[in-house]
């Protein structure tokens, strides 16, 4: 009989990760639902009690080099091996680039691009041993395309896209498999945590109209918003199938957004943009 399949997923404590971390558990994976702040993990601890789900709470902030070696040995001591990690933990930066300031972009960029960076090279060697694994980086509509008030964040997410281009030729040859998945709006506390710069809260901003114009763009769309569950659906489907894709879109609404693209001209496809 072949072990338990044991995922690691990071961010969990609530939105698109808490509920990968349920839908993993409910299907057989051992799971390691990561958050740097396990008291926030009661909720999953007790469904996982009453479903007599495998479900461990890890702590681990993707922005610190202890905690995440931490986490990760933890699960190689109990588990000794790593089927599944979803760098799943990220949030949001809004403001016009001239307003960023450097420490907001580097916050920004510690948590969606290093933190990403950090979880997966201490995996990495253990899935290598193995030969086998799969790497699942939650990427956006963001990473196929840019929007106003949003430069920090969508570049994080390109950089997903490219470095996961990239490192799915490398660890091919040790059966790893790497996957982006690209949400679209999705209703979680996403929107709610998101960080606006500094300068762009001020009236004196040259952007503060744009900012605000594109605040309640934002909520307009979020009253279509997918649900989570559809998200980790998909990541459920990529994770079990024997020849898994590189890129999966999860909501109607990228994955109009990305065929437009595909069909649009860059002029065209900037042109929609502005309108919507
Ligand atoms: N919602 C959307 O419309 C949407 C669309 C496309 C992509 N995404 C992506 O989906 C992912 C999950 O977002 P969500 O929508 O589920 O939002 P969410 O409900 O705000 O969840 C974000 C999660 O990331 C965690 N996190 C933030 N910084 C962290 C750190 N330093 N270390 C560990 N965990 C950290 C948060 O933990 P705390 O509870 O401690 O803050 C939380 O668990 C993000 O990568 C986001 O970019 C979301």
């Amino acid at each position: 009989m072949s072990p338990q399949k044991v995922a690691v997923v990071t961010g969990s404590s609530s939105g698109i990760g808490y509920e990968i971390s349920l839908i993993l558990a409910r299907n057989g994976f051992l799971t390691y639902a990561t958050m740097r702040n396990p008291e926030k993990g009661a909720n999953l601890k007790s469904i996982a009690e009453k479903e007599k789900l495998p479900i461990r709470v890890v702590q681990l902030d993707v922005t610190d080099d202890n905690s995440t070696a931490k986490a990760v040995q933890t699960v190689l001591n109990e588990a000794d091996r790593i089927d599944v990690l979803v760098n799943n933990a990220g949030y949001g930066l809004m403001g016009a680039f001239e307003d960023l300031a450097i420490d907001e972009i580097k916050s920004q960029y510690e948590t969606n691009v290093f933190g990403l960076i950090r979880t997966t090279q201490a995996v990495l060697p253990a899935m290598r041993r193995q030969r086998s694994g799969i790497i699942v980086n939650i990427s956006s509509g963001a990473g196929r395309f840019g929007y106003p008030a949003a430069s920090a964040y969508v570049s994080t997410k390109f950089a997903v896209e490219g470095l996961s281009e990239s490192l799915s030729f490398e660890v091919e040859p040790f059966g790893i498999r790497v996957v982006l998945i690209e949400p679209g709006m999705i209703s979680t506390n996403f929107f709610s945590s998101v960080a606006i710069a500094k300068k762009s809260l001020s009236p004196d901003s040259a952007y503060s109209q744009m900012v605000k114009a594109m605040e309640e763009t934002a909520g307009k769309l979020m009253q279509n918003a997918s649900s989570p569950e559809l998200v980790a659906r998909i990541v459920l489907d990529a994770v079990t199938s024997k020849d898994p894709k590189l890129r999966y879109q999860a909501g109607k609404d990228v994955e109009q957004w990305v065929e437009s693209k595909k069909k649009m001209s860059d002029e065209e496809f900037h042109s929609m943009m502005k309108q919507t």
